[in-house]
């Protein structure tokens, strides 16, 4: 039985890591591996339900303390019940979005040192390769005005938070791959889904091949 391999894809909104995702599962698939494709919040039962919290409707009245507890309330669960027993099977797991989301997206007040602590003690899990899709706010945007235009309902974040906000979390995303240059790595996200895809399949060559 193979060995589990744990992947992360992380980046803005907009930056298109979920269609790669995606991509990669189905290309892992086809060279024999068993895929769990999954997604944070979420991805558990119990995850999904704290993601309703979290994300549905105004997002509920959270202090950003009750939020990283939240998060990582739904970490610990997806953990549990779906990403460990994967990798002990030997199936690779992708998720969209982690523990690098926390940090990007939560890590920016004075929680940083919490967001580890939490991370360190009741998760204790990291991923083998981390990927970043690395995209201007601009670029992300428009991609995801694009999105928008095909999906009435769907949420637009952007017009919530606006291009300073995701240029902060494009900052935070650098910071992360600069610190764990082993674990991450940031990959052009401009282009078109195949010329992206064709980075993704190079920052994996030596976990999974050509
Ligand atoms: P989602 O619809 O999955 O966004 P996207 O399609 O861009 O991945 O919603 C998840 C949102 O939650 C997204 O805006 C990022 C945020 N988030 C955090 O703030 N902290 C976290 O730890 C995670 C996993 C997500």
């Amino acid at each position: 039985m193979p060995d589990g391999l744990f992947l992360t894809v992380e980046g803005i909104d907009g930056a298109g890591k979920s269609t790669q995702a995606a991509m990669l599962a189905q290309h892992l698939r086809t060279k024999g591996r068993e895929v769990v494709l999954t997604r944070e919040p979420g991805g558990s039962p119990g995850g999904e339900a704290i993601r309703r919290l979290l994300v549905e409707a105004d997002g509920g009245d959270w202090s950003a303390t009750t939020e990283l507890l939240l998060f990582t309330a739904a970490r610990r669960d997806h953990v549990e019940k779906i990403i460990r027993p994967a990798l002990e099977r030997g199936q690779v797991v992708i998720s969209d979005r982690y523990i690098d989301s926390t940090r990007a997206y939560q890590g920016k007040g004075d929680l940083a040192a919490e967001i580890e602590e939490l991370h360190a003690r009741l998760i204790g899990l990291d991923p083998v390769r981390t990927l970043i899709y690395d995209l201007s706010p601009e670029d992300a945007r428009a991609r995801a005005d694009r999105r928008a235009a095909g999906a009435a309902s769907r949420e637009d974040r952007f017009e919530r938070r606006g291009v300073a906000f995701q240029g902060g979390l494009r900052s935070a995303f650098h910071e992360i791959a600069a610190a764990e240059p082993a674990r991450v790595r940031l990959i052009d996200a401009s282009g078109t889904a195949g010329q992206v895809f064709a980075r993704t399949c190079a920052a994996l060559e030596d976990l999974i091949g050509g």
